[in-house]
C-alpha cells in the first residue's frame, strides 16, 4: 500500500479531513450499520479470513467485523482516523491503513465490505475501485455492500452519488457473479435515500464459485 494520494484524490483530501476535524460527519451511524449488525448476528457474514473495509471512517463496521472473528484491514485517507480506529482495531488483530484506498495493492482478502465508500468517490473513479477489488479479493471471496443511495437521481450529483448493485457489478467485471440483492431490512432511518444490500462473489479460477470453508454464501 502506498501511503500517498493520487492527484485526483488529493482534490478530496481536504474536504474529508476538514469534515472529520469539525465532526461534520452526517454519514456516520455511530455504530455498525444496522443491517451489517443484523447479518453478523444471523450468521450471514463470513466469520473467518481477511476482510477489507475501504473508506472506513470511524471504523464501526471494521470493528464489528473484527469482533466477529475476521482479520480486518480498514482503509481511509484521513490521517486523523488512525488514532480513532487504529488502536481498537489492533487489539482485535486488525490494522488501520491511511492512504488512497483506490491504490491499495495487497491481496488475499476473503471479503470486501463497503458502506458509503463507493458512493462517496467521484463516479469517474469507480473503475479504479473495481481494479482495487480485483487486486485484493481472492477467487471465491465476496464483496458485500450496503447499496446507497439507490433511488437518488443521478443528475443530483453527490457525494453521495447514486449507486446501484449493477453499478458495482459493472466495475467489478465478468469475474464476479451476483449472489443476492435486495432492500436492506434494517436501515438507517434518517437517510433520505433507499438502502439495499448486494453480495457479489468472485468466481473460482476453475469456473465454479463455491465459497471457501467458513465463508457463508447467503444474503
Ligand atoms: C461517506 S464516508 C463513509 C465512512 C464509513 N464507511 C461510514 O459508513 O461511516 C466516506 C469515507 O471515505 C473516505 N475516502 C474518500 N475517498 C477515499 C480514498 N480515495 N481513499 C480512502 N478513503 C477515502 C473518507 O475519508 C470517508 O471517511
Amino acid at each position: 500500500m502506498r501511503e500517498s494520494f493520487s492527484h485526483k484524490n488529493r482534490v478530496f483530501l481536504m474536504p474529508w479531513t476538514t469534515r472529520y476535524r469539525e465532526r461534520d460527519t452526517p454519514w456516520d451511524v455511530g455504530g455498525p450499520h444496522p443491517e451489517l449488525a443484523w447479518r453478523i448476528g444471523a450468521g450471514l457474514i463470513p466469520a473467518q479470513g481477511r476482510a477489507l473495509v475501504p473508506g472506513c471512517g470511524f471504523g464501526h463496521d471494521a470493528l464489528a467485523l473484527a469482533r466477529h472473528g475476521l482479520e480486518v484491514v480498514a482503509l481511509d485517507m484521513v490521517e486523523a482516523l488512525r488514532e480513532e480506529v487504529g488502536p481498537a482495531l489492533a487489539e482485535l488483530g486488525g490494522r488501520f491503513v491511511c492512504g488512497d484506498a483506490l491504490a491499495f495493492d495487497e491481496n488475499g482478502f476473503d471479503l470486501v465490505f463497503d458502506h458509503t465508500f463507493f458512493c462517496a468517490i467521484e463516479p469517474e473513479l469507480r473503475p479504479a475501485y473495481g481494479a482495487m477489488v480485483r487486486r485484493a479479493l481472492r477467487h471465491g471471496g465476496q464483496v458485500q455492500s450496503l447499496v446507497f443511495p439507490a433511488d437518488k437521481p443521478a443528475d443530483q450529483g453527490g457525494p453521495p452519488f447514486r449507486m446501484s448493485a449493477q453499478d458495482l457489478g459493472d466495475v467489478l467485471g465478468p469475474d464476479f457473479r451476483m449472489l443476492s440483492e435486495g432492500l436492506a431490512e434494517h436501515r438507517v432511518e434518517r437517510r433520505d435515500w433507499q438502502e439495499r444490500w448486494a453480495i457479489w462473489v468472485r468466481k473460482e479460477r476453475s469456473g465454479g464459485d463455491s465459497p471457501r470453508k467458513g465463508v457463508a454464501a447467503s444474503g
